[in-house]
Order: C-alpha cells, then structure tokens, then sequence
C-alpha cells in the first residue's frame, strides 16, 4: 500500500506515497501495523494545517494537553518545543514522553516546523533490543522493580515552592516497572529515564544510580538507534512504548521549532 523504507533491520522506517491529511480507514490500520512493526515512522514533505495534524494523531487514540509545556494557542493539544538564542533548549536526553503520568503516552507524532541548516536531529533507540541485549544476569536483576518517576526534575525548575506543591497534588509520583511489557506485541522494553525516573521502589541511591547508568548506556548503544534528519514539515511518528529518544543539542544559535501531538496510552505493567 505504502512505499515503505526501512532505515535499520529493527527500527526506523520512512513511509512514502501518503498524505497524513487524508488517509482511509484501510491505511490506518496499515500504518498501526508498520508502527508496531518498525517503532518509529518518518513522513516527508506534509503541508497539512494543524487541524490536520490533530485528527491524524487521534485517529491512533485520545490526546493529551501538557500542563507545563508550552502549547500552541490555539491547539492546546499541540506542544510547542522551540530552541533558539534565547532559549537554548532542546529534548536531549534519553526519554520516552511523559512518564511522570501515570497513565504515560502510547505515542508522540512531531512535526518539523522550523528546521536549522544544519544538527537537531532526533535519534530514536530501540528499547526492546536494548532489554534483549542484556545479561541474564541484569535481567533477574531487574525483574520486578518499579521505578519512580516525577515531573519535577524537568518541569519543576524556577517553580515557587507553593507552586510545586500544588502541581504535586494533582500529578503524584508515578510507579512503573522498570521493565514494561508492550501490550500489544508482548515485547519488553527498558522503561527506565533519567529525565524523569527519580528513583527505585526499595532501593538505595547508589544502587539507583548505578541501575539508571547501566540501562542508559544499554539505550545509548548506536546499533540498536536510528536517527531522523528533521526537514520543515517533515514528521515522525513514535511509540513511547517501545523506543526512547533524544534531541541532539547542537544546533543554537539557529532557531529550531517542532510541534507535538502526544497520544494517551495505559497504565505500564
Ligand atoms: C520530544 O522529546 O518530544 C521532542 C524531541 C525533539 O525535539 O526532537
């Protein structure tokens, strides 16, 4: 049906001859198949309008409006993330999206807007060969451990207190295995981050940190990752189940503007 090409043997796949704006009911169910197949999807050259992007996302499930990212004031079910000289920001540590729910995303679709000539790319790691990858050993290890993941360490900065506290309230410390299960294809995948898991259910600080570096360094790993050079209106498409990613930082002073919609998953088991 689609021109599909893939960018590794496990992740990455770029699907040509589609428009996001238009796409039947058939091709959905298509796309939901490669999703699963290839982790994370790449589209080119979409000049559709927001709306557009909007019912494309929910057509994959609810949407969710982010609380502490800016959005777009009109879409508030759009995330705005921009870079420039300014605002050096960019999403450049490993993570899958918003964790500290506890109800966290099934799946990200981003949009290039602004684009610098050159860096910003997206690099997307596969988080199910990362777990295969590891020893047995690490795998025991693991095997029943909950992590816990809070807002704070990313959107809590220059918060007043009072604030925090109230924040608190409303978006509790989330508990998710450290190993999930994919619901829909069984797979179990590294769902450790350091943006937002803060901490291991019943172990110390040291034992944490020495568990978090191991499972970065086993996402880090260039063999199991592709990686996404962003033109305007370029999208990818991922799976926050089933891969981590990582903005790469390397582009200010260029402006860079991506824009995402976030779609709702379930609780991690
Ligand atoms: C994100 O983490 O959702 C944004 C990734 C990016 O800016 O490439």
């Amino acid at each position: 049906m689609f021109d599909v090409r893939p960018q590794t043997v496990t992740i990455g796949a770029e699907i040509h001859g589609i428009d996001l704006a238009n796409v039947s009911n058939d091709e959905i169910a298509e796309l939901k198949k490669l999703w699963l197949d290839w982790k994370v999807l790449f589209f080119r050259d979409q000049h559709i309008t927001p709306e557009a992007h909007i019912a494309f996302a929910r057509r994959f499930g609810d949407l969710e409006v982010h609380p502490f990212a800016p959005g777009d004031d009109t879409h508030p079910e759009l995330v705005v993330i921009e870079s420039n000289a300014e605002n050096q920001y960019a999403a450049s540590g490993w993570h899958s999206d918003v964790t500290w729910r506890q109800e966290p995303s099934l799946g990200s679709i981003l949009r290039g807007v602004v684009i610098p000539p050159v860096g910003g790319d997206t690099s997307f790691a596969d988080a199910g060969a990362a777990y295969d990858r590891l020893s047995d050993k690490w795998k025991d290890r693991l095997d029943g451990m909950v992590g816990i993941h809070d807002y704070v360490r990313v959107f809590g900065r220059g918060v007043s207190e009072d604030k925090r506290e109230e924040m608190r309230e409303k978006y509790p410390l989330a508990h998710h295995p450290v190993i999930r299960t994919h619901p829909e294809t069984g797979a179990k995948t590294v769902y450790s981050n350091r943006a937002f898991m803060t901490g291991i259910e019943g172990v110390g600080d040291d034992e944490f940190a020495e568990i978090s570096a191991h499972l970065e360094r086993a996402i880090m790993n260039p063999s199991i990752q592709c990686r996404f050079r962003w033109q305007v209106d370029s999208f990818a498409m991922w799976d926050n189940r089933a891969v981590q990613h990582c903005a790469s930082n390397d582009f200010f002073p260029e402006t860079r503007r991506v824009v995402r919609a976030t779609i709702i998953g379930d609780r991690p088991y």
